[in-house]
């Protein structure tokens, strides 16, 4: 979604700003722009497509300043067009913008009756507007933005400049994240601190109704117009570990090191066979008392909630719901008291998640409820981390890929340990069995490492998908949301329609669409319903389909004739899904590279979703 960075500085921001830029590409974009402020002139430079484009165009012009705003634009009110996209101008004001205005419709008429004219569709045109309009009644551009800001409805994070104002840059954030770069005689702000990691490693993360101002020397943060602290956090983030190193594309590099990932996870958790006595220690009085789960999340994380949910139940004995977060928000959940809601979010910043979090919260303070919230989050300093009782943090490093892999693998590993804590305060899971499922976590890396060795395989098989249009991806247990989640890398990099679906329903409807060209992916683990699941290939290869079988390497499934199996490692039925995740992570990741897609960046889509 929408990147923004700005900053103030006695040197010139220009490349700053261009870096950070490249640096939120991640975040998915099609348009880019910057404004500088030089010499009481805005300096603009807007461009459709890539950053680079807009690098290029900056360097044509030689445009600098040590006062400005950049922003990478992810349509959402009129076309990816250069007049679209940010930073917009009023005259004197600049404007870059990461949200929705709701009733930019109606400010926009009242602007238009004052003499305004539009020249874009956005809805953050009236920003800009709205400021400078406010500017004619103060000289202050702190002041005019305060007054303002109330006018606006929606979710929103800013950055503002003003000709008048050389060493001031205004930010505001209201439902949308913004963090501040602490500098040396230099301030920053970005929607991501990725974006700062090459000029700081302090940062300010504010919360919802701040509004700043900052100057080269200076921080000033403010809630309903009192001067308020914020403290300020160092990160251990390095540049380096943030970049794609030796692979050709982040996502391959995030594939390659979730062994590594996982292995950090656990490890806060785990002493060799045991729990350590410090994990979630501050949340054992919560667990003792909880009834039921309620898992909330989007995208790939829902998926991570859906394995979860036979866990919960299969392990603990604890009944587990799982939703997406933009049907819980707005479908009157009933909230019931004892409950523990879980949030899962690689983010923790995507707007359905957080907004039905905050809806619980107030449901639940209204009925006057005694419920738990609980975050897994791959962003120690994100707001649901910040927002829920307790968390749980997935130590997967920077994800900058769109498509989750690493995230993914290290929430369900996490998922796991929450699992294993609560049967432990609760006593519903006896010691043995902890001791055998926490050795088996141990495992888990290098069962991957095994797995990816099968890459070179995956990549020849990948090369029989390439001109296909359609795909089916069966599994059963918790094989079904990895299928659900093959099917989403598949479609989400590759551009191909991709179904998953579980086996058992393949009866019910998705038989009628195999045919000699529809290619079917099957999770075949070692588990008890391993039968039947070959009962199912043999029904698609009856239909000419074709198969591509992800089996455990004794389950006897070989080659044949439009059969092409690709073993895994032997592994616990129980945590097969964490191994089955990886073969279909290669195989969209190859199918796009064949197929010529921007795998890291591919088109519509964007990595924080921080928009309804
Ligand atoms: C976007 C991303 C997905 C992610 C989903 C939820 O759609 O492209 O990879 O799974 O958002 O994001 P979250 O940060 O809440 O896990």
């Amino acid at each position: 979604m929408c990147g923004i960075v700005g900053g103030v500085a006695e040197r010139s921001i220009t490349n700053i700003l261009i870096e950070g830029l490249k640096r939120l590409e991640y975040r998915g974009y099609d348009s880019a722009g910057v404004a500088l402020v030089d010499q009481c002139q805005i300096l603009r430079e807007r461009r459709v497509g890539k950053v680079a484009n807009l690098e290029q165009a900056v360097n044509e012009s030689n445009i600098q300043g040590s006062l400005g705003i950049a922003h990478t634009r992810w349509a959402t009110h009129g076309k990816p067009t250069e007049n679209n996209a940010h930073p917009h101008i009023s005259d004197t004001v600049a404007v870059v913008h990461n949200g929705i205005i709701e009733n930019y419709q109606e400010l926009k008429d009242d602007l238009e009756a004052l003499g305004y004219v539009f020249t874009s569709q956005t809805d953050t045109e009236v920003v800009a507007h709205l400021i400078h309009d406010a500017l004619k009644s103060t000289p202050d551009l702190l002041k005019a933005v305060t007054q303002i800001v109330p006018q606006l409805k929606g979710a929103y994070a800013l950055g503002i400049v003003h000709t008048d104002h050389p060493n001031e840059l205004i930010a505001v954030r209201e439902g949308s994240p913004l963090v501040i770069g602490v500098g040396i005689g230099e301030n920053f702000i970005s929607s991501d601190q990725l974006a700062l990691l090459p000029v700081t490693n302090r940062f300010i993360y504010l919360e919802e109704g701040d509004i700043v101002r900052l100057t080269r020397e200076s921080i000033e943060i403010f809630v309903d117009d009192q001067l308020i602290d914020r403290p300020v956090k160092e990160l251990d983030a390095t540049v380096s570990n943030a970049s794609k190193g030796e692979y050709k594309h982040y996502m391959l590099k995030e594939i390659y090191e979730q062994p590594e990932a996982i292995q950090q996870t656990i490890s806060q958790a785990l002493n060799g066979n045991a729990l350590r006595d410090d994990f979630l220690q501050h949340a054992e009085v919560d667990f003792k008392n909880i009834q039921q789960v309620q898992i909330i999340a989007c995208g790939t994380s829902y998926h991570a909630g859906m394995i979860a949910k036979y866990w919960f139940e299969q392990l603990i004995d604890l009944p587990c719901q799982v939703e997406i977060a933009s049907e819980f928000r707005y479908r009157s959940p009933v909230i019931v008291g004892n409950t523990l809601y879980v949030c899962i979010s690689q983010s923790g910043e995507t707007a359905d998640t957080l907004a039905a979090l905050r809806d619980t919260q107030k449901r639940a303070k209204a009925k006057s409820l005694n419920i738990t919230t609980m975050t897994i989050c791959n962003v120690a300093t994100s707001s649901m981390v910040r927002e829920t009782n307790h968390h749980l943090l997935t130590l997967a490093g920077p994800e900058i890929g769109v498509a989750s892999t690493k995230a993914f693998t290290t929430q369900l590993a996490a998922l796991m340990l929450l699992i294993l804590k609560i049967g432990q305060i609760k006593q519903t899971m006896p010691v043995e069995k902890i001791a055998e499922i926490t050795a088996e976590l141990w495992h888990i890396p290098k069962v991957i490492l095994d797995t990816l060795q099968n890459d070179k395989e995956i990549l020849r098989l990948s090369d029989l998908f390439k001109e296909k249009q359609h795909c089916l991806f069966l599994g059963r247990g918790t094989q079904f949301p990895i299928a659900l989640e093959g099917a989403l890398k598949l479609k989400e990099i590759s551009y191909i329609h991709a179904e998953g679906y579980a086996a058992g329903e393949l009866k019910h409807g998705p038989l009628a669409l195999v045919d000699h060209d529809m290619p079917v992916v099957i999770l075949a683990p070692q588990d008890d319903m391993l039968d039947k699941l070959k009962s199912n290939m043999e029904e698609v290869q009856a239909r000419g389909g074709e198969l591509f079988v992800f089996a455990d390497e004794n389950s006897g499934i070989k080659n044949k004739d439009r059969q092409h199996v690709v073993n895994v490692p032997t592994i616990s039925s129980l945590l097969a899904p964490i191994v089955y995740s990886i073969p279909v992570q290669l195989l969209s990741y190859h199918v796009a590279v064949l197929r010529g897609t921007d795998v890291d960046q591919p088109r519509n889509l964007a990595k924080s979703v921080t928009v309804e």
